[in-house]
């Protein structure tokens, strides 16, 4: 049904984790889908767009959306390049029926997390549907990433994330742990889908 294109050194299978498979597919999440932190758009961005959803991806990255628009030229007007929590402030209430952001929170300062989740919450539907993954313990820190682009993260830890987002008045509805083996080691994920209520 999905269609997977490997045009960069990326996890080509984050696109098959079975919970954002059930995340795209979920008759909640029918209508217009947001990703804060798409980067170069490869593979989340291509296996929304490539079976014709709404879908509109922002990045901080000058760099990552001008990857993404080259790349995908024909989906080039669902690329922005856009601060996440000025985005979402700036977005309509209600406007997204689904909404994911994969390894990219963490790299917002911790500070305005709060801030975000709440915004988060006003601007999807109700029983619109979140998908996030949240690191086991709070870190943060420096260093670099794709293209050697300065990188820095502060998050807090996934109990106090699901604490969180649980008294904000998310509804959890599944969590999914993504284990992977990367330069031989053993890598795990933590997915969770969350509900905005009615
Ligand atoms: C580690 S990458 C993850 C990218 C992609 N979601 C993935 O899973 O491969 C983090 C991305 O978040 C973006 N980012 C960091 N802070 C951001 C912010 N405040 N607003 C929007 N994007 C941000 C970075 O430019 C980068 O592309």
């Amino acid at each position: 049904m999905y269609k997977f294109l490997k045009t960069e050194n990326k996890d080509a299978t984050q696109s098959e984790i079975p919970l954002f498979l059930h995340w795209l597919d979920h008759p909640n999440n029918s209508k217009h889908i947001l990703e804060l932190g798409c980067a170069t758009g490869f593979p989340i961005a291509e296996t929304i767009l490539s079976i014709g959803r709404d879908y509109t991806g922002i990045d901080l990255s000058s760099e990552h959306i001008e990857m993404a628009t080259k790349t995908f030229p024909q989906w080039k007007d669902h690329f922005k390049e856009a601060e996440m929590l000025d985005f979402c402030k700036n977005s309509d209430s209600e406007s997204f029926s689904g909404i994911i952001s994969m390894f990219s929170i963490r790299h917002l300062p911790r500070i305005h997390h709060v801030e975000l989740f709440n915004e988060i919450l006003r601007i999807l539907e109700p029983r619109g549907l979140l998908l996030v993954d949240f690191p086991q313990y709070s870190e943060d820190g420096r260093g670099t990433w794709f293209a050697n682009l300065p990188m820095y993260w502060s998050s807090f830890s996934e109990e106090w994330s699901r604490l969180t987002l649980k008294e904000l008045g998310f509804e959890l509805l599944e969590t999914y742990e993504d284990v992977k083996i990367f330069n031989g080691e053993e890598e795990k994920t933590l997915l969770l889908l969350y509900r905005k209520p009615e």
